[in-house]
């Protein structure tokens, strides 16, 4: 048969419809589409409606013809919270989800046959339905690989009796996730496992994971060997096929550069709107003089928590940029002496450019919820870390970030504006060359992997050539 005829394999991707997951996808969407892959992305209404608003996703993709994008319903109203309800989430989308999918991978309505699924491993209904229609599926998981590792051993947890536990000793050390036994405490478990109840419906949903991530051709991580070898080994003993393809933002930058002369358009997968004023300001700012304040997409906190950061920031006597989001304060108003106050010191927006801020040289220091991407993001870019992790993965991964790699400093459960102020001058001042030089390592470990012959790049070639199989 001539090889021009036979048309490339066609992709469904199916992120799980929160800012993090639909970040890193839409990043494996278009790695693909640069393989020459035809991709059809698929999100929630509710994650159209506001990549449409805030994104520029149309623009950006206009040049992979092979690229599509189709909504789905999650089958909630429209002022429903999702992320800060997030069972009620998942369970929408099982019940109602569901069905719609199969009838969209069974009705032709996605134009050519659908020849492979990658889906969030979370959706575990994608499985089942891949499997009806006998169509390959590969699983995604946007988390670290250390936090998955502590899910797939959620069973374990509760046979050692390490689970479930009061909230009073929060220090206990915790010896049942091989691997991590050195550093892990009750205390960096995913927050869920503070619950008393080990029936508790988001445990057990965790719990399923194991099962389900293994039922998948194979499972793709946003991560890279050097960081998470140790886990990844122990990881394959039950999901042997797993692809290193991280970090995912900077594998497409290198691999945009690698294949094109000309800088493709400015991109931002935000829903939130980007305050670029912030760029300016940090261009007049000494070089890795300023500490870079974001906790994500979902963490709210309280106005008395609001204070303490802003006293322990300004006391610190560092330059400061802060990410406010709008809906990230309960009982959100920003008090004046924080909007007005601070200008000498510090720069606050709604949303920032993340990536590009802390590529910048001003940025010597990241107070961060730990977010995987933006953990990534800080490594890629050799920034060091203050963790205060909000939930979930988070608790996990500043951990590692303290203890493994030793990237910087995890203040999780606590919010005193004395120790953050003293925290900020560790990271900025005290132990400001020995973090900048692990700092550095890192980054530039990150960086090999995505060069030929590194992990993520062979990794993702393999990856591309399986798909191309699977899908003949
Ligand atoms: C959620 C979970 O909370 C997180 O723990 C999990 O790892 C993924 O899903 P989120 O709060 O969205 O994460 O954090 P994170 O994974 O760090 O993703 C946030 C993304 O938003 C990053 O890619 C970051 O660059 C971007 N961002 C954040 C901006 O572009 N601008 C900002 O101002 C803040």
């Amino acid at each position: 048969m001539d090889e021009k005829a036979v048309p490339p394999p066609h992709v469904l991707i199916f992120p799980l419809p929160l800012q993090g997951p639909v970040n890193s996808m839409l990043k494996l969407a278009e790695l693909l589409c640069l393989a020459d892959l035809h991709v059809t992305f698929l999100v929630t209404d509710y994650i159209y409606a506001r990549l449409q608003r805030h994104s520029n996703i149309q623009t950006r993709f206009s040049s992979y013809p092979g690229f599509h994008i189709r909504t789905i319903s999650d089958g909630l109203p429209e002022n429903h919270p999702r992320g800060d309800k997030f069972l009620e989430l998942f369970e929408s989308l099982m019940t109602n989800t569901k069905p719609l999918f199969k009838d969209m991978l069974s009705n032709g309505s996605l134009g050519s046959r659908v020849s492979c699924i990658i889906a969030d491993g979370i959706l575990g209904f994608t499985c089942d339905v891949a499997n009806q229609i006998r169509v390959p599926i590969f699983y995604v998981r946007t988390i670290s690989a250390a936090c998955l590792w502590v899910f797939f051993r959620l069973p374990e947890l509760i046979q050692a009796g390490d689970l479930p536990f009061q909230g009073d000793d929060l220090d206990v050390a915790v010896k049942s996730v091989p691997g991590m036994e050195r550093y892990l405490r009750r205390r960096d478990l995913p927050s869920f496992c503070r619950s008393a109840d080990i029936s508790d419906p988001i445990i057990e949903m965790y719990k399923a994971e194991s099962t389900e991530n293994a039922r998948a051709y194979g499972l793709i991580l946003n991560t890279f060997e050097d960081l998470e070898g140790p886990i990844l080994n122990e990881m394959r003993t039950i999901c042997p096929n797993i692809y290193t393809i991280g970090p995912l933002h900077a594998h497409l930058k290198a691999q945009l550069a690698a294949n094109s002369t000309s800088a493709p358009p400015a991109f931002s997968n935000s829903l939130w709107e980007e305050d670029r004023t912030c760029m300016t300001w940090l261009d007049s700012q000494p070089p890795k003089s300023v500490i870079y304040v974001s906790f994500g997409s979902l963490a709210v906190m309280t106005n008395d928590q609001l204070m303490e950061f802003w006293y322990g920031l300004v006391n610190s006597g560092q330059k400061f940029l802060w990410v406010i989001r709008p809906d990230s304060i309960s009982g959100y108003e920003i008090p004046v002496e924080l909007s007005q106050g601070t200008r000498e010191r510090g720069y606050i927006v709604g949303w920032a450019p993340q990536e590009e801020v802390l590529a910048h040289r001003a940025v010597g220091g990241f107070l961060t919820h730990s977010g995987w991407n933006s953990t990534l993001e800080s490594v890629y870019e050799g920034v060091p870390m203050i963790c205060w992790p909000y939930f979930m993965d988070q608790q996990v991964n500043s951990r590692l970030v303290e203890e493994e790699w030793k990237l910087g400093l995890d203040m999780k459960d606590t919010c005193d504006r004395s120790l953050i102020e003293k925290t900020i001058k560790n990271l900025m001042e005290v132990r400001k060359d020995e973090f900048l030089l692990r700092a550095d390592d890192m980054a530039k470990s990150a960086k090999t992997s995505l060069t030929e012959g590194g992990s993520s790049f062979s990794n993702l070639k393999r990856l591309i050539d399986d798909i191309k199989s699977l899908s003949a």
